[in-house]
């Protein structure tokens, strides 16, 4: 598998009131090109904050991230906001949605943004909004739909430029099983396609479906179980069964 994100050392520390929190601790690890990985640990263990300075969306304190063979430190910011645009997709808990905006112009501005075909982009974001089941939304102020309509749509428009990597924070956290399914398995839709896929979850049902889990605890990696493609269905009980195991190990 070749390799598309990597983090050395990576660290992040806050300053609060002039005491410091050292809230990543020396980050490494590797995300393979078209991989699906899912982060774990307790609130509070840094999970959030490793997807923002990985992604770009905050700068880290120190260390090393490499998108491709590019040192997303040394970026400029047009530069970044590009590889952001058209290789990233971002599904964050604080949804930076524009509230002037319907929830179709939310998801078709990325589309418009990145140049491609208006009439394609039109047609790929009513074609996302209808598998996930928010088409009726489509017209509707961002602040009238409710919380997981909010999440689909954000996913949505993750998806609106076929990312090579979509960041996902939470993305099932705030829906019902069901909707949490769809959600699901857009993603997995897009990940067998080839888009990678970088998740925070506290549900072991959905990070057995990935096929790599990381454990992050005080802001370093303790362990990582490697679950390999879902290929069969039937295979989650079993996968769900041994992700249970390997993480009450861990103090879960
Ligand atoms: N902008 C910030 N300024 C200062 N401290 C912060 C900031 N964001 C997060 N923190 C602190 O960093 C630590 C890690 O927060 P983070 O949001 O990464 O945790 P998390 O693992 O995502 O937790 P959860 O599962 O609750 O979402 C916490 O102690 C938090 O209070
Ligand atoms: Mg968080």
């Amino acid at each position: 598998m070749e390799k598309l994100l990597s983090a050395e050392s990576l660290c992040k520390t806050y300053i609060l009131k002039g005491s410091s929190n050292n809230v990543l601790r020396g980050v490494d690890l590797e995300i393979g090109e078209g991989e699906f990985v899912c982060v774990m640990g307790p609130s509070g263990s840094g999970k959030s904050t490793l997807l923002y300075t990985i992604s770009g969306m905050d700068a880290m304190t120190s260390g090393k991230v490499l998108f491709g063979d590019r040192d997303i430190a040394k970026l400029g910011k047009k530069e970044l906001a590009k590889l952001r645009l058209n290789e990233m997709g971002f599904i964050f808990q604080q949804m930076y949605m524009l509230k002037k905006l319907c929830v179709l112009d939310n998801i078709l501005m990325p589309g418009f943004q990145a140049g491609g075909d208006r009439a394609k982009v039109r047609e790929r974001a009513e074609q996302l909004m209808r598998r996930l089941g928010i088409i009726e939304c489509a017209e509707r102020e961002i602040t009238e739909i409710s919380g997981g309509q909010l999440q689909r749509a954000c996913l949505c428009r993750a998806l609106i430029n076929e990312p090579k990597i979509i960041f996902a924070d939470e993305p099932t956290g705030a829906l019902n099983s069901r909707a949490a399914e769809e959600v699901m398995r857009e993603l997995t839709a897009a990940n067998r396609t080839g888009t990678a896929v970088m998740m925070i979850t506290h549900s072991v049902r959905v990070a057995a479906q990935s096929d790599r889990v990381l454990y992050l605890l005080d802001g370093d990696i303790r362990g990582e179980l490697k679950l390999g493609k879902l290929e069969n269905e039937n295979e989650l009980t079993k996968r769900e069964r041994e992700l249970n195991t390997w993480l009450m190990d861990r103090g879960w």
